[in-house]
């Protein structure tokens, strides 16, 4: 089984956004009960098995909204690697940026969703784990306005030095440079990541993460820690709170609400604010109305079971901002 040409057609179809990172599939079960573990069987009612980890949710979010996105990452060769790359061929999304590991199998999340919209993953990593700088080309620059990590700490073999070279490469070609990451797994402590900062026009973690990072408690603490240590600008993820924003171009920061949206399920929310931000970022849109556009996208997702199926085109989201309300903002 290869990626290779399996998709929209490469570097010549002209993407306009690389993801790399988290590709795996996940089994999503609902409603699951929060004492599951105490339990000896509990009954979901349905079940879907739908291609997900970060990069994947957000470059096919990202082609829903016009984008030529393109996907960078590592399969297993087996069963559900072909499950992946059936739905992904089925997508827009471009998949020459996928490699074949011999070594792992491919990635598998169990995300179980409890009735009010949150969820538990257990996952199983893969080939994701098996993603080294030698899978990755430089060809898959070519011609890309953004490159975007949809996770630090995720990358085994990549985080760090590698993923650094990923953006310096990207940013001397003229791209912008985006990050987001994932819980820190492989124990690599800020020291591991912190010389990624310099290399990203935007670094875009979750409150928790950043605080992990930072060891700061409060949004506009965080944020400064990364500027100061090199990301051009920071946006801070605030759940149901929306985003705290920070850059050269909002020196004093602010906080941008999220909709007041129906809850079905979170999974994915923070990939598709990222890739609502991106998409607003190449249309030419400064921080606010980019933080704007992202929390739209994000809310339109947690309203649908899966990490990709709630946003459907721009317009839809378009539509979506101009008619729902906000929550109040959090700081
Ligand atoms: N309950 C909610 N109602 C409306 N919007 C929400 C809700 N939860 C999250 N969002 C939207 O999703 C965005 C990202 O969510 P969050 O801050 O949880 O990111 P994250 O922790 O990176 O997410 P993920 O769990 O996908 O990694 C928020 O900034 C907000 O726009
Ligand atoms: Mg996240």
């Amino acid at each position: 089984m290869t990626g290779r040409g399996a998709g929209r057609g490469g570097a010549e179809a002209g993407n306009e956004v690389l993801c790399v990172g988290i590709v795996n599939l996940n089994v999503v079960f609902k409603p699951v009960p929060a004492d599951l573990m105490s339990r000896d069987v509990a009954l979901a009612e349905s079940i879907e098995y739908l291609c997900g980890g970060d990069a994947v949710n957000q470059a096919m979010v990202l082609s829903k909204l016009g984008r030529r996105a393109a996907v960078a990452g590592k399969l297993g060769d087996d069963a559900v690697g072909r499950m992946i790359l059936e739905q992904l061929s089925e997508s827009g999304v471009d998949i020459s940026g996928l490699r074949v590991s011999r070594a792992r199998a491919s990635g598998l999340c169990a995300v179980m969703v409890r009735p009010d919209g949150s969820r538990n993953f257990l996952a199983f990593r893969g080939g994701t784990e098996d993603y080294g700088p030698e899978d990755f080309s430089g060809a898959l620059l070519s011609g890309v306005r953004a490159v975007s990590i949809g996770s630090m700490f995720a990358l085994k073999r990549l985080d760090g030095g590698g993923v650094e070279n990923i953006l310096r490469a990207a940013r001397k070609r003229g791209a912008l440079t985006f990050a987001d990451m994932k819980s820190d797994t492989y124990g690599l402590g800020y020291r591991g990541i912190r010389r990624v900062m310099p290399q990203l026009s935007y670094f875009l973690p979750s409150r928790d993460e950043a605080a992990y990072l930072s060891g700061e408690r409060e949004p506009r603490a965080m944020a400064e820690r990364f500027l100061a240590d090199g990301a051009a600008n920071v946006v801070i993820k605030l759940g149901d709170g929306g985003a705290y924003v920070r850059g050269a171009e909002e020196p004093e920061g602010f906080c941008c609400a999220a909709y007041d949206a129906p809850v079905v399920d979170t999974t994915g929310a923070g990939d598709n604010f990222v890739a609502g931000f991106i998409s607003a970022t190449l249309d030419g849109k400064g921080l606010r109305e980019s933080a704007e556009f992202a929390n739209a996208a994000a809310s339109v997702s947690v309203g649908v079971l899966g990490a990709h199926g709630g946003v459907r085109s721009r317009e839809q989201v378009e539509l979506f901002m101009r008619s729902a309300a906000k929550r109040g903002a959090h700081g």
